[in-house]
């Protein structure tokens, strides 16, 4: 008889955002004539970018040449692509990556479930409270964590509480983790995090032997430019940090599919017997194992990100999602609201009006003005009583929304 991985079941019943999916469609079937606003999940709206598209329909031209046709490319990505990233996104920012420690793939999301193949089971790991759901269930699902309590906490996690009271970033644990999760921009509270900050983690990382994974898939966002975009940036970081970047949110490609993920060569961990072993063999073994890499069409896309057309195109693109971010935080810091982020990053996150939870002010804008959120409390125990709102939508809608939720709260 086959069994099944029972770590499944440990699992809430359904992840966060086809979560929502569900119960939205369940109101719009019930309601036909409703006019819903997604401001759920962050899904991008805006055409990609045309210097992207050109270079996707040439690559589409090249495949069609026996000349220029692509089989299998490199499952670590096409030099071609990582070198541009390494030097712009990178090297220009004074971090010290080779483009071989660049792993292009399909996305940060799959990036984040898949690390954990290289790691043991028996790292005590860090989140923060709320938290990206993925860097959770991942674990969840990879045995890493006890059964969830009545709380929705798992047992073998240790969880990071951040509040306004701590201006959503973690106090550094006392206690001694292997593992570490840190998003910034944050998804989802939109905090970020200061050079001293981040200094202050890979201090406690190089200490402790342990390993931050560091998710900087909003770092296009950052509008101060005093905030670090990479964990590079700060001294050390190649030594304890592994990083996740996207394409999905700075040029649209939450359809297309393409991301990287940096493990520098001077990474290593601790095997069974004491020795130290190299996390970038063993992410490479793994890769070209599990994975034939990302569509040659889709990194000749990706690679006119960084012409001079494609530069100017994303950030008029993050210039567009990030005015209507300032709308957002705007008009609902106008109505009374306490609001936050949405200055460095395209998330806005709300404290709930007149104590309701999460999911009852969820409800509440669903039915009375058809707007979707997604409730704080997805996030954690944490998020309970806020809110987050996306900007990646239409200006019209953003607007529209705007209006329906001030008139609703007046
Ligand atoms: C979100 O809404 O948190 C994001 O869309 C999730 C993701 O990028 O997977």
């Amino acid at each position: 008889m086959a069994t099944i991985n029972s770590n499944y079941l440990k699992l809430k019943a359904g992840y966060l955002f086809p979560e929502i999916a569900r119960r939205v469609n369940a109101y719009a079937e019930a309601n036909p004539d409703a006019k819903i606003i997604r401001l759920g999940i962050g899904d991008v709206t805006e055409p990609l970018p045309e210097a992207c598209r050109t270079a996707m329909t040439l690559a589409v031209q090249d495949m069609g040449d026996r000349a220029s046709f692509k089989g299998y490319g490199p499952e670590q990505g096409y030099a071609w692509l990582r070198e541009k990233i390494a030097a712009h996104d990178f090297q220009a920012r004074g971090c010290a990556i080779d483009a071989s420690e660049i792993f292009i793939s399909d996305g940060s999301k799959c990036d984040c479930g898949n690390i954990l193949d290289i790691f043991g089971h028996d790292n005590a790991i860090a989140v923060t409270d709320p938290v990206y759901p993925v860097y959770v269930d991942t674990n969840v699902m990879a045995g890493n964590t006890g059964e969830m309590n009545d709380k929705g906490e798992y047992g073998g996690l240790v969880y990071l509480p951040i509040s306004a009271e701590n201006d959503f970033v973690a106090e550094i644990p006392s206690e001694k983790v292997d593992l570490i999760y840190l998003c910034f921009p944050n998804n989802p509270t939109g905090a970020t995090a200061t050079k001293e900050y981040l200094k202050a983690w890979v201090d406690y990382a190089k200490a402790h032997g342990s390993i931050i994974f560091f998710d900087a898939a909003y770092e296009a966002f950052i509008t101060d430019p005093e905030l670090p975009h990479s964990i590079y940036e700060i001294e050390g970081a190649r030594d304890c940090a592994i990083e996740f970047r996207s394409f999905s949110k700075n040029a649209g490609f939450t359809g297309t599919r393409c991301a990287l993920t940096v493990v520098p060569k001077t990474l290593t961990a601790k095997a069974s017997d004491g020795s130290d072993v190299e996390l970038w063999k063993l992410w490479n073994r793994r890769q070209s194992t599990k994975f034939n890499g990302v569509s040659y069409i889709v990194q000749r896309g990706a690679e006119a990100v960084y012409s001079e057309a494609g530069q100017a195109q994303i950030k008029a693109l993050i210039g567009f999602y990030m005015e209507n971010a300032k709308i957002i935080r705007e008009q609902l810091t106008a109505a009374g609201l306490a609001v936050y982020g949405g200055i460095n990053a395209p998330y806005v996150w709300v404290k709930t009006p007149n104590g309701l939870s999460s999911w009852d002010f969820f409800d509440k804008l669903l039915q009375t003005v058809n707007v979707v959120g997604t409730p704080g409390s997805g996030f954690g125990a944490a998020g309970e009583g806020y809110f987050r709102i996306s900007a990646f939508n239409s200006r019209e809608n953003v607007e529209e929304a705007m209006k329906r939720i001030l008139d609703k709260l007046k």
